[in-house]
């Protein structure tokens, strides 16, 4: 199956690994938006105009399947997208929503972009919701600099919390971070690793991985290697 993935930068290959573990023969194209990072921080109509160029490419290439690994695109242009082809497209937010849905807890806490937090997609689909914006997640991830103080002065007023979503697919790079400043029960879900799970995917006999950005540099290559272990070929496009 030709599966075509898609993130403003890093972020979406912690859903493209929990693919790859699970599904490994399969052939993974990945486009990374590096030129146009953050999403998390731009309106609408520039969101879908970088989405259906990238949809687009997807088409050229023949995939099977697109999957949305980005939680922003996801909760603001997941209907116009649907609209331009008939290829599947999964998004990365409705399968952790379910889950949610399914275990209920009495204090959840949401962390994602400035665009997927005024959407409100969690909000207003589930009860008990905390929704945080965390507009410098991103950057520190992508210029590979935590500041533990800013994710301190985040968490710090959330320790009581029984789960923290993570609602950017760039967040898991944070997760021990994170652990710090919780209570060791607190369950954090990675909605990556929530969708390969409840999608039955047909493992087929050819495997590769084409990783595509707009913008390559050093640090983004550092990056990627510390998130895919297996092999793939890189391009800038
Ligand atoms: N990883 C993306 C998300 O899940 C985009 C982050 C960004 O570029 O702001 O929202």
């Amino acid at each position: 199956m030709k599966i075509g993935m898609f993130d403003s930068g890093v972020g979406g290959l912690n859903v493209l690994k929990e693919f790859i573990k699970v599904y490994p023969n399969n052939q993974y194209y990945y486009y990374g938006d590096t030129k146009n990072i953050p999403y998390g921080d731009k309106d609408k109509e520039t969101l879908l105009k970088l989405s259906i160029n990238i949809i687009k490419f997807f088409i050229e290439k023949n995939v099977d399947l697109i999957i949305i690994a980005c939680g922003t695109i996801s909760s603001t242009c997941i209907k116009e997208l649907r609209n331009i082809t008939t290829i599947p497209i999964l998004d990365i937010i409705s399968p952790t929503i379910q889950y949610l849905k399914k275990n209920p807890a009495n204090k959840i806490l949401v962390f994602g972009t400035k665009r997927t937090i005024e959407n409100h997609i969690f909000k207003n689909n589930l009860t008990n919701v905390i929704e945080v914006s965390t507009p410098e997640f991103v950057p520190m991830i992508e210029n590979n600099h935590v500041d533990t103080l800013i994710i301190k002065s985040y968490l710090k007023n959330y320790i009581d919390i029984d789960i923290l979503v993570l609602g950017c697919t760039h967040y898991p790079l944070l997760i021990n971070e994170f652990k710090k400043y919780l209570k060791d029960e607190t369950k954090i879900l990675d909605m990556g690793k929530i969708l390969v799970n409840t999608i039955p995917l047909k493992n087929n006999s050819v495997s590769s991985i084409k990783l595509y950005f707009t913008k390559i540099d050093k640090v983004l290559e550092e990056n990627i290697k510390k998130i895919i272990k297996t092999s793939y070929t890189i391009e800038q496009i």
